[in-house]
């Protein structure tokens, strides 16, 4: 948590925003998007099937795997 300096108190953990690199390209997103969302904000479309915004995340076709850095295996995006 950070402070806005301006007397404004507080950001919610929401209005943070953090470096990712999607294909090597730096962007900042709110903490707490997934990948999916985080590749849509850097202009990358990533194919998918059963994900849907306001439905629950199912996970079920894997059409949106990814490669995570650090991560010992391919996910489906939307869940990361
Ligand atoms: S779109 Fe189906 S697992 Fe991600």
């Amino acid at each position: 948590m950070f402070s806005t300096g301006g007397g404004g108190g507080p950001l919610k953990e929401e209005e943070e925003k953090v470096p990712v690199f999607v294909d090597g390209r730096e962007v900042h997103v709110h903490k707490g998007v997934t990948v999916l969302q985080a590749c849509e904000h850097a202009g990358v479309h990533v194919p998918r099937f059963c994900y849907h915004p306001r439905l629950s995340i199912a996970g079920n076709c894997r059409m949106c795997l990814v490669e995570v850095e650090k991560s010992p295996k391919p996910g489906a995006m939307m869940e990361l």
